[in-house]
């Protein structure tokens, strides 16, 4: 059996700098992947799905992103996926899932396929699950030198959001590009870089689900030095000063009835 961690995806920084005529939107984005996330077990044999977990409930077996992937590179294997992670969140999820697939796969001797943002527009990035810099829709990835040591808490208030909706709802489309990225030498460089950067979704998510301002508020409360919204959201991420001070926030939030949890920066899965 092969087993893939399928890591949470953060947008740390995320411009919406276009729009495609196909109605996809360009995308400028900071993205690292925390050492929460999903799980993906490939046993060779017939295609087949099969979902457990804390976040199982409500998932369709037969259309699947997984399966998707699978099917694109002819992949014959029973695959479960562990849902350890909120649905439609902005973490990266499906995406997630299904690059997970696709490195496994990989490890059975699939070579990984080129040209995968049409499965989803995380799953190039989700692929390498390593810091990097993503454009286009997607599938414009610039990897980035390693990123400070990270304590994050990753906070989800149970409301599931749709992506399209948020999009839908930015009131401008052609946004200024992240500044340039530098190696950050500390946490506080990386802070003080992401002060002079944005989540472009996060005011339309926050119209469509005024909670999303309630979680970011607690993040603040809580002492995190940077508080923002990952992809459409609604998961949130705080960047806390050292170990301790994330597991207090995590347990503070998690009193509000909301999914938190405290972690780092994913190391890089191992190649296939
Ligand atoms: O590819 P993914 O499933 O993440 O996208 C969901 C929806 O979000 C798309 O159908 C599209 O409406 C919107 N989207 C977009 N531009 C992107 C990524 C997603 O407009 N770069």
């Amino acid at each position: 059996m092969i087993i893939e961690a399928a890591p949470a995806k953060l947008n740390l920084a995320l411009h919406v700098t276009g729009r495609r005529p196909d109605g996809y939107h360009l995308l400028d984005s900071l993205v690292c992947f925390a050492a929460v996330g999903d799980s993906i077990a490939l046993t060779p044999g017939p295609l087949s799905l099969s979902i457990d977990g804390p976040f199982a409930a409500g998932l369709s077996t037969d259309d699947n992103l997984c399966l998707r992937a699978a099917r694109l590179v002819g992949g014959q294997a029973a695959i479960r996926l562990t849902k350890a992670l909120p649905v439609a969140s902005g973490i990266g999820g499906g995406s997630a899932d299904a690059a997970a697939v696709l490195r496994g796969l990989a490890r059975m001797g699939h070579p990984l396929p080129e040209g995968t943002e049409w499965l989803g527009a995380d799953v190039p990035v989700c692929l390498a699950s390593t810091p990097a810099r993503m454009q286009g829709v997607g599938e414009v990835l610039t990897p980035l030198s390693a990123l400070p040591p990270l304590h994050l808490v990753l906070v989800n208030p149970g409301i599931a959001v749709p992506t399209p909706a948020i999009f839908a709802g930015l009131r401008s489309r052609d946004n200024p590009p992240l500044p340039p990225i530098p190696a950050f030498a500390d946490v506080d460089a990386l802070l003080g870089w992401l002060g002079t950067t944005r989540n472009d979704l996060q005011p339309p998510a926050i119209a469509a689900a005024p909670v999303i301002a309630d979680v970011l508020r607690a993040l603040e409360g809580q002492g995190a030095g940077l508080a923002r919204m990952s992809g459409s959201g609604a998961t949130c991420f705080g960047i806390f000063a050292d170990p301790g001070a994330a597991e207090r926030a995590a347990a503070a939030l998690a009193r509000n009835g909301w999914w938190a949890v405290a972690t780092e920066l994913a190391s890089a899965p191992a190649r296939g």
